[in-house]
C-alpha cells in the first residue's frame, strides 16, 4: 500500500498530461490563427464603436452619458474632418480620451478612420442638409448672455421652463414627449462636466434620443426661425454664465483644505 501512494501522483500527472496534449487536437478547438486577433487588427466599424465609444456614447450612439453620436443634424455640421481630429486626439480639458496611438490613445489611423467613416455611413443623412445652411460646428465668439437668455426663452423655455430649471408640473401640458420635465440645465453641478463645445453641439443637433428638436427647429409659430449662429452663441454664454467657480462641491466654503474638481485647492 505504501508504494501505491508514492505512484499515484506521478500518475496522475502522467494522466493530466496526456489530456492536455490530447484537447488541442480535438474537434471545435479552434486553429492556432483564429486564436489571435491582434487589437489593431480589429476593422469592424461596430466592434470598434462597441470597443472604444458606447461606455460613454451610447449604444449604436444614443442614450449615453455623453453626447449622441448617431444624429443626423449633428454629423451634417460637424462633417469628417472634426470627427476625425476629436476621435483622434480627443478634448482637451474634459472627459473625452484620445484614441489616436500618436497622443497616447490605442487605435491605428486606420482604425480611426473606421470609426469616422463607419459613423459617417451609418448615422449621417447627407441628403436631407444638402440645401441647409449649416452653423459653423465650433465658435470662438464669446457670445452675449443677455440675449441668449431671450433666445432659450424662445427656443427651450417650452421643455426646460423659462430660467432652465424646469417646467413646473402645474404649468399645464408639457410639450415633451415623455411628459417628464427634463433636470436643470443651469445647474451648476452638470454645467461643470460639460464644455461649451458640448452644450453647443447639443443645441445644434438636439438629441433624436429624446426628441429634442434641432437648431432648425426649436422656434415655431409665428416668427418661427432656425436659430441663428449669433443666437447660438448666446444661448451657450447664457447656460455658461450659471457655471460656478468651485463646481459641485456647495460645502466647499466651510472645509477650507478640500480640493475642487480642478485639483486646485480653494481659498
Ligand atoms: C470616457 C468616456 C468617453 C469615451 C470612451 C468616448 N468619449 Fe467621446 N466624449 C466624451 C465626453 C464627456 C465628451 C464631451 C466633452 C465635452 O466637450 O465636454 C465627448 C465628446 C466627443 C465628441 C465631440 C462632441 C461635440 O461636442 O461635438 C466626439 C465626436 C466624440 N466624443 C467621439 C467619440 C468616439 C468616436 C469615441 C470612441 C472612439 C468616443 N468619443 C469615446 C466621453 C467619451
Ligand atoms: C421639445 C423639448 C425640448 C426643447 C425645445 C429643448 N430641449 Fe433641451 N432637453 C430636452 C430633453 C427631453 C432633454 C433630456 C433630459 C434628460 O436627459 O434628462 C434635454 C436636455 C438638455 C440638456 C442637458 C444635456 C443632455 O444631453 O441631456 C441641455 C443643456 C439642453 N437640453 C439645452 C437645451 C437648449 C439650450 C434648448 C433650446 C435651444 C433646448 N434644450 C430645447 C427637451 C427639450
Amino acid at each position: 500500500m505504501k508504494s501505491c501512494f508514492k505512484v499515484f501522483p506521478v500518475l496522475a500527472l502522467g494522466a493530466a498530461a496526456l489530456v492536455c496534449l490530447g484537447c488541442k487536437s480535438m474537434p471545435g478547438y479552434p486553429k492556432q490563427e483564429a486564436e489571435v486577433v491582434r487589437p489593431e487588427e480589429v476593422l469592424d466599424f461596430t466592434t470598434l464603436y462597441q470597443q472604444n465609444c458606447s461606455g460613454c456614447h451610447g449604444d449604436h450612439g444614443r442614450n449615453g452619458a455623453a453626447l449622441p453620436l448617431n444624429n443626423p443634424a449633428y454629423l451634417a455640421v460637424i462633417g469628417a474632418g472634426n470627427l476625425r481630429t476629436i476621435t483622434a486626439k480627443g478634448m482637451h480639458g474634459t472627459l473625452m480620451p484620445p484614441f489616436a496611438r500618436s497622443a497616447g490613445g490605442t487605435l491605428t489611423d486606420q482604425q480611426i478612420e473606421v470609426l469616422v467613416q463607419g459613423m459617417l455611413r451609418e448615422w449621417s443623412k447627407p441628403a436631407e442638409f444638402a440645401g441647409a445652411v449649416l452653423p459653423p460646428y465650433a465658435s470662438n465668439a464669446a457670445g452675449n448672455a443677455a440675449e441668449g437668455q431671450k433666445a432659450f426663452v424662445a427656443a427651450c423655455s417650452r421643455c426646460h421652463g423659462a430660467d432652465g430649471t424646469g417646467v413646473k408640473p402645474t404649468a399645464g401640458t408639457s410639450p415633451v414627449q415623455n411628459g417628464a420635465s427634463p433636470d436643470s440645465v443651469v445647474d451648476p453641478t452638470y454645467l461643470a462636466l460639460v464644455s461649451n463645445q458640448s452644450l453647443r453641439s447639443l443645441i445644434i443637433g438636439g438629441r433624436p434620443d429624446e426628441n429634442v428638436p434641432d437648431w432648425r427647429s426649436y422656434i415655431t409659430g409665428p416668427g418661427a426661425h432656425a436659430l441663428t449662429p449669433q443666437e447660438i452663441d448666446d444661448i451657450v454664454a447664457w447656460l455658461a454664465a450659471h457655471r460656478a467657480p468651485a463646481p459641485g462641491e456647495p460645502m466647499s466654503n466651510t472645509s477650507s483644505n478640500t480640493p475642487s474638481a480642478t485639483g486646485k485647492e480653494i481659498k
